[in-house]
């Protein structure tokens, strides 16, 4: 396991607060389609953080399928451990790592179910089996063995064989309105650049502009 003992040097290219442009989630497009010309795989990829009923956190990697001015916007079945999550608890985090550019982008918020029109919108620009999927995982519950979950898939796709397939209530979408959003950028000698975004939401409910500060690294 060499990359346990490896020191890489992370560059030279240096970040700083007139780099970025005074909207972060403008700037957050302009990171994601950099990302995206620099062919990372899975570049929209971002690990989310949530914390349950029970004050437990967890983490898992998600896709996002959407972003503008309101949000960071993905899709998932909302009886899922996140999705009880989020019903317990809205505040959730969302780390992109962009590791071969040096860039990382850490985002944190909370997370509000979509409205039903957006989800569907979403749902029917899926591919049909990833549709009829939706219909077959009664995602994080347990299950038997691999055959048991072949045969709910199976038993979907005949269900659903050349016919529209509609989206299941308990799958949809979710938007992060996020009220920290920090672009990282690896340095040298480990003195990397790290400028964060801070917002916040006034008692009646309106979010404040942006601040921008620089945080050690
Ligand atoms: C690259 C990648 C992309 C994923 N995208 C999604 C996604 O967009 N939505 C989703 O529900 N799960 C996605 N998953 C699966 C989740 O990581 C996770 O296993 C699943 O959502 C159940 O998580 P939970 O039990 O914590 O709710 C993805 C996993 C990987 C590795």
């Amino acid at each position: 396991m060499d990359s346990l003992n490896r020191h890489e040097d992370y560059g030279q290219e240096s970040l700083d607060e007139t780099h970025l442009l005074a909207d972060p989630i403008e700037q957050f497009k302009i990171w994601l389609r950099e990302a995206e010309a620099a062919e990372i795989y899975e570049p929209n990829a971002f690990v989310l953080g949530t914390v349950d009923a029970e004050n437990h956190s967890r983490s898992r990697t998600v896709l996002l399928k959407g972003v503008d001015e309101r949000g960071f916007f993905f899709a998932t079945n909302y009886l899922s451990r996140k999705g009880e999550a989020v019903a317990a608890n809205p505040n959730v985090s969302a780390a992109f790592g962009w590791y071969p550019m040096y860039r990382q982008v850490l985002i944190q918020g909370f997370a509000e179910k979509v409205v039903g029109a957006e989800s569907d919108e979403y749902f029917a620009s899926r591919p049909h089996d990833s549709q009829v999927a939706a219909w077959s995982s009664h995602q994080s519950q347990l299950i038997e063995n691999r055959a048991a979950l072949d045969g709910q898939f199976d038993q979907a796709l005949a269900k659903f064989d050349g016919v529209e397939v509609p989206r299941p209530d308990y799958w949809g979408g979710y938007r992060i309105v996020a009220t920290r959003i920090e672009f990282w950028k690896g340095r040298s000698n480990r003195m990397h650049d790290r400028i964060e975004f801070v917002r916040h939401m006034t008692m009646d409910g309106v979010l404040s502009d942006w601040q921008v500060q620089r945080l050690q690294p």
